[in-house]
């Protein structure tokens, strides 16, 4: 090899430094520090496939119950995961779900404080809420097979 060889090396050295550098800042999943309980955590854009009621039961989750629920309804600081067997049909049916937005809820199950009522919402958002959580419960497997029906 010739000593003028060295600068073969500038190249590769450079593209393995971009490449980490990339990978450093390239968007790693936020952790929700503090999150009560696993989940995805990324916003999904689209839900192809699912029932419009559902669709719009998750614009509505979103605009109106993820900032203490979290996105995905995985759990903030603020409140608890509802993807969690203490919330599957058969511990909370979808009247607890209707109750909760109407009345809010004092806390029991967890530490995170009471939660206050979702003023604004109609009936038919609420039951499209519901569509929605059921969908992400019946996704992370915690319905039971001798769950009560869901309305949706
Ligand atoms: C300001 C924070 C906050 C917001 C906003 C919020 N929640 Fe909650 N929610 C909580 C907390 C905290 C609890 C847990 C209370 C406990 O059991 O300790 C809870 C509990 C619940 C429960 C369980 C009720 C029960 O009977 O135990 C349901 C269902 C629920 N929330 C649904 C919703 C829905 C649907 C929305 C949006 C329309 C929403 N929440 C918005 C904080 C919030």
């Amino acid at each position: 090899m010739t000593a003028s060889a060295w600068w073969f090396h500038i190249p590769i050295t450079l593209t393995c430094m971009l490449v980490l550098i990339l990978a450093a800042c390239s968007p790693s999943a936020p952790t929700g520090s503090g999150s009560p309980g696993p989940g995805p955590t990324s916003t999904p854009s689209a839900l192809p496939g699912l029932p419009p009621q559902t669709q719009q039961g998750m614009t509505a989750f979103n605009a109106n119950c993820s900032l203490c629920h979290g996105v995905n309804a995985a759990g903030t600081t603020q409140g608890p995961t509802l993807i969690h067997r203490v919330y599957e049909p058969n511990h909370h049916q979808d009247f607890a779900f209707r109750n909760a937005v109407r009345s809010g809820v004092p806390s029991h199950h967890w530490q995170f404080g009471d939660m206050p009522p979702v003023p604004g919402l109609s009936d038919e958002e609420v039951d499209s809420i519901i569509c929605y959580v059921r969908e992400l419960q019946r996704d992370g497997g915690i319905i039971a097979p001798d769950a009560p029906a869901t309305w949706c």
